[in-house]
């Protein structure tokens, strides 16, 4: 048990109603990691991640997080087995302030961050305590979505186009502090459909096609990969 990856997918399938859209997803992230799933609109990449934290009708497979099994678990239990998830709609309360938004996550663990580490990785929100939520600009939202995860404590953060639709200066910034994050020992599984924000983060990568996990690879054989990555995402 000792050696097993923070979480372990196997054969994964879900279910949105009657619809079947994952059709065998595997998958290991490893403690201290970041690991990237990486495919085509509509392959089922954002599914993966909500079928992690028990979003989907039924699934089948497993999916073990610190070797808990967490098919079947309550979805209110998921995140106490130390799971952070940002969503890729932000869910950012438009009526409560940057600072009450952060504190409305229930804390997961004793590793919830401290504002002041908050404040010093986004320096913005530091300047937009005060500001309602829904004043925030894109990248302030996503910066507050991500934080606000972070201060409830998670041992894995799991992300789901962090970049989408931001400003390159921005994207340089979110880039930024997940190095930061990583550099802190922060596991992570990120859903990215840009690659070049993906590349200089994650350890290991994992392409994804019509529901299934169909190639995986290290970070260091990404340039001998780089054809079969280009013509499965066109990049
Ligand atoms: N709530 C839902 N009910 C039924 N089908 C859904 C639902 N959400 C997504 N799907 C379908 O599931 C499939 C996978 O969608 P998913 O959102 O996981 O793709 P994705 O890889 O995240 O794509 P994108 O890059 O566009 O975000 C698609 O065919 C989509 O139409
Ligand atoms: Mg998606």
């Amino acid at each position: 048990m000792r050696y097993e990856p923070l979480l372990w997918i196997e054969n994964l399938q879900g279910w949105y109603g009657e619809s079947h859209i994952l059709h065998g997803v595997n998958l290991a992230v490893p403690r201290g990691q970041t690991i990237a799933i990486l495919g085509r609109n509509g392959v089922g990449k954002t599914t993966t991640l909500r079928g992690i934290v028990g979003l989907l009708t039924r699934t089948t497979g497993s999916i073990r997080m610190n070797g808990k099994e967490l098919i079947g678990m309550p979805r209110h239990r998921i995140a106490y087995t130390g799971i952070g998830y940002v969503p890729e709609e932000r869910g950012i309360y438009a009526s409560l302030s940057v600072q009450e938004n952060l504190d409305l996550l229930p804390k997961i663990s004793n590793r919830g961050m401290s504002l002041e580490r908050i404040f010093d990785l986004f320096p913005n929100l530091k300047e937009r305590r005060r500001a309602a939520g829904g004043t925030l600009s894109g990248g302030e939202q996503q910066m507050l979505s991500i934080a606000r995860v972070l201060r409830a404590g998670p041992e894995l953060l799991v992300l789901d186009e962090p970049t989408e639709g931001l400003s390159p200066v921005v994207v340089q910034q979110i880039g930024r502090v997940l190095k930061a994050l990583k550099q802190d020992g922060l596991t992570m599984l990120l859903v990215e459909q840009n690659f070049h924000f993906a590349r200089h983060l994650a350890d290991h990568f994992y392409l994804m096609e019509e529901g299934r996990v169909v190639d995986d690879f290290p970070a260091y054989h990404l340039e001998a990969r780089l054809e079969t990555v280009s013509s499965l995402i066109g990049v």
